[in-house]
């Protein structure tokens, strides 16, 4: 077994499998914010990336991806259900989005994490240097840190939370919420988006185990756990650098075109997730359809839906009334060859998504919680040419970051058509004004911003820092 200095766990590695047109079973780059953060980071470095392939059975040996080691973890049939769609993305996911959805508890899901955990920490320990900085992510793995900690004390160990950290009032909720807290406070620094997250924790950690606390540090025993926000950001050269290519360019003035050339195009990027608003922005585009505020041919919406976590019913459901309601609005507002909205559930590759948001006048980014959401940061750092708007939820982290997007309450549905009629008005100097100061927002705050804030307070030698962040 290979060894390295930095070992990321993440409970997916970056890639997904896909069969080609051909035939031919291939990786490509799975979907999600989280690969989407780490994937260019670690590019050139020499780090592991534990993590699970996406299938089940036997894991499978997958190749180095651009100089990272790939160490995939096997789960069963049964990890899947009861960890991967059960206890967090049944339990845990909807509880840290404001239970958008109702959580559900079961027992059993409950022994498929601390199993598939104890699994993630073994495989972790095993491809960490002596005294290593393990790097664990997201809300699958929150009890890694506390049982690495049993294992390799000499670690230096880190866990961030890409999603919501909620209020004590929600977080009571979980029946085996002690543990919870405790897997986390196994790592040195606890990483949230927001520090209102961060202030969240630091009252659990008092109220549920009585730890001594500040939104800062937590005293367990004899160790100090530090907690912080660090927002997570995108890789804005790369997307830059995508944007401004001529071919890029050019198929977004064809996308445009295949569009009937309309004076206004609406785009969002969603994975197919009940937290993303989609159902009250199709609602809220139906109204203006329908009292004639927006016009079919004038205005065009391409709403773009990857599939996600489609084995877990409340996906099954909103997916269902998704399309349904997409149906019934083009049933009711489309022409022949001019539908009012363009639905597409393809994953597509980054230059694609490039055109798409080169392509959008108004990017409607509008979740009803969202820890970061990084296609909001992808469409400013795509307009190198200062244009389009940004329509953002007031509950998704990336608004703490960009005042100046036409910031809405997706759950007002009068304020989301009004801020979308502001958005469709406004005037090419306002739009480059904000747009402007957004890029040089993200132009400081990227990717390498993050890393390098985290890992500093982190890694306290700076030597992972430097080698990260000067590739
Ligand atoms: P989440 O983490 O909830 O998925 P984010 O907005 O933070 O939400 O991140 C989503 C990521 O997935 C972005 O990097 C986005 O570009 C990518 N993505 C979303 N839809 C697609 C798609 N259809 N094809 C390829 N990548 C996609
Ligand atoms: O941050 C939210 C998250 O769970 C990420 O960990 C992941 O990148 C994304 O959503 C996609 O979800 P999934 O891995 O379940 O397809």
């Amino acid at each position: 077994m290979r060894q390295s200095s930095l070992v990321v766990v993440a409970n997916r590695l970056p890639v997904d499998d896909s069969v080609a047109p051909d035939g031919a079973c291939e990786w490509r780059r799975s979907p999600g914010g989280l690969v989407s953060a780490l994937h260019p980071l670690l590019q050139h470095t020499p780090a592991t990336w534990v993590g699970w392939a996406g299938g089940t059975g036997p894991a499978p040996m997958l190749a180095d991806i651009d100089g990272v080691r790939m160490h995939s973890v096997p789960l069963a049939r049964d990890d899947v259900r009861d960890h991967y769609e059960g206890f967090a993305n049944s339990t845990l996911w909807p509880l840290y989005h404001d239970a958008v959805e109702q959580p559900v508890y079961h027992r059993r899901w409950w022994e498929a994490y601390q199993r598939v955990n104890q699994r993630f920490a073994e495989a972790a320990a095993e491809a960490a240097e002596p005294e290593a900085v393990v790097w664990v992510q997201d809300y699958h793995l929150q009890l890694v840190p506390g049982l690495l900690r049993a294992i390799r004390p000499d670690l230096r160990i880190g866990f961030f939370l890409h999603v919501p950290f909620p209020p004590p009032e929600l977080f009571m909720q979980l029946p085996r919420r002690a543990e919870l807290l405790r897997g986390m406070l196994g790592a040195d620094l606890v990483g949230f988006q927001r520090a209102q997250a961060a202030h969240n924790f630091a009252q659990l950690a008092t109220k549920v185990l009585q730890l001594p606390a500040t939104d800062r540090r937590i005293a367990v025993g004899e160790r100090v756990v530090r907690i912080g926000a660090f927002p997570v950001s995108i890789d804005m050269t790369e997307m830059e650098a995508l944007s401004g290519r001529p071919d890029v360019a050019q198929r977004a003035t064809r996308i445009r075109r295949d569009l009937g050339d309309p004076q206004h195009v609406i785009l969002s990027v969603d994975r197919m997730d009940y937290t993303k608003g989609i159902e009250q922005r199709l609602k809220a585009y139906s109204e203006l359809l329908a009292t004639g505020h927006v016009k079919v041919r004038d205005t065009v919406m391409v709403q773009v839906a990857v599939p996600s976590r489609e084995r877990v019913e409340q996906y099954q459901i909103l997916r269902e009334r998704v399309e349904r309601e997409v149906g019934r609005i083009n049933g009711e507002f489309g022409r022949v060859g001019e539908p009012a909205i363009h639905y597409l559930t393809q994953p597509f590759d980054r230059a694609e998504l490039a055109a798409l948001y080169r392509a959008a006048d108004i990017m409607a980014v509008t979740p009803l919680r969202d820890g970061m959401n990084l296609v909001a940061k992808e469409y400013v750092a795509a307009r190198v040419d200062d244009g389009g708007a940004l329509l953002l939820s007031e509950f998704a982290g990336a608004a703490a970051e960009f005042p100046q997007a036409f910031l809405v309450n997706p759950h007002d549905l009068e304020g989301l058509k009004l801020t979308l009629m502001h958005a469709l008005q406004a005037t090419p100097a306002d739009l480059n004004a904000r747009m402007r100061s957004m890029r040089e927002h993200l132009r400081v705050h990227d990717i390498r911003a993050w890393a390098r804030s985290y890992l500093t307070s982190l890694d306290q030698t700076g030597n992972l820092v430097t080698q990260l962040t000067t590739t």
